[in-house]
């Protein structure tokens, strides 16, 4: 798919990864729908995104909000004319270990709270989203292209028992999609990123960060810009469906 002209719609587009998806995009003459749950950081997005010469605007949207879904859905269509592309990029950790033990003790668990908190915005947030857009491709009937933001915890993170079950779920969610929606001309895909510097890693401590960058092969941490090549490339790629591009630093969890 060309880009340029296109309606690029990313969810948690006002930060990290998703600000450089815009971005991206916007440089590649992509109109750009970023959906967030902060005015201020879509606002600062819009911007960037507008210097390069593109139209681009913000929703707030929580994606895990049916209704509030299907409402920035219809703005996006209202205001830039369509929903060609979609990027299921919002993403929320909540890190615990399953059971703390301590001297042979149980000390503290997983809490439900937790468990559900990402599954809603990581898994459920998706597949609102990824519906919508769909609905709205099909009835466009130019095709599209959906793409999940999965993670390379997906094969097992310990301490994230909750991320690492949606990011599987996300990759395994485009690989139903890319079949389900192939006779409509929607492709669909996902990206695994490695460590990458932003926000979400911004909380860790310095020498857990230096501990997690010993066990890339490249012995640094991605930029977010890395990820979104991968996203221009899927996109832009017309034989490319259902699979997941790792962008790792090389590294296995
Ligand atoms: N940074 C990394 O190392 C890394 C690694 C692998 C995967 N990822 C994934 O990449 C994606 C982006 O991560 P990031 O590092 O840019 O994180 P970030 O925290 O910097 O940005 C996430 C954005 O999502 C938005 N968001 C959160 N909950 C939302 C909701 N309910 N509705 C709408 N927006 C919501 C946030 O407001 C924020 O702007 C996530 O899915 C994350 O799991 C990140």
């Amino acid at each position: 798919m060309q880009i340029s002209g296109k309606t690029v719609v990313i969810t948690g587009g006002g930060r990290g990864i998703g600000r450089e998806l815009a971005k991206a995009f916007a440089a590649k003459g992509g109109r750009i729908a970023a959906l967030d749950l902060n005015q201020a950081d879509l606002d600062e997005t819009v911007a960037q995104c507008k210097a390069l010469g593109v139209e681009a605007r913000g929703y707030v949207a929580n994606v895990t909000d049916e209704q509030a879904v299907i409402a920035a859905m219809d703005a996006v269509v209202a205001d830039l004319g369509s929903v060609d592309v979609l990027i299921n990029n919002a993403g929320i950790v909540k890190d615990s270990l399953l059971l703390k033990v301590k001297d042979g003790v149980i000390t503290g668990k997983m809490t439900l709270e937790q468990w559900q908190a990402v599954i809603n915005i990581n898994l459920t947030g998706v597949f609102l989203c990824g519906r919508e857009a769909a609905e709205r491709m099909v009835k466009q009937g130019r095709g599209g292209v959906i793409i999940n933001i999965s993670s390379v915890s997906r094969y097992g993170n310990p301490g994230q028992t909750n991320y690492t079950a949606t990011k599987a779920g996300v990759a395994a969610m485009a690989e139903v999609w890319a079949k389900e929606l192939a006779r409509y001309g929607i492709r669909a895909g996902s990206i695994a990123p490695g460590y990458t510097k932003t926000d979400i890693l911004a909380a860790m401590r310095p020498e857990i960060l230096d501990k997690l960058t010993a066990q890339v092969p490249l012995r640094r941490l991605g930029e977010a810009s890395e990820i979104a090549s991968a996203a221009v490339f899927i996109v832009e790629n017309d034989f490319f469906t259902g699979r997941c591009i790792d962008v790792d630093g090389g590294m296995r969890i």
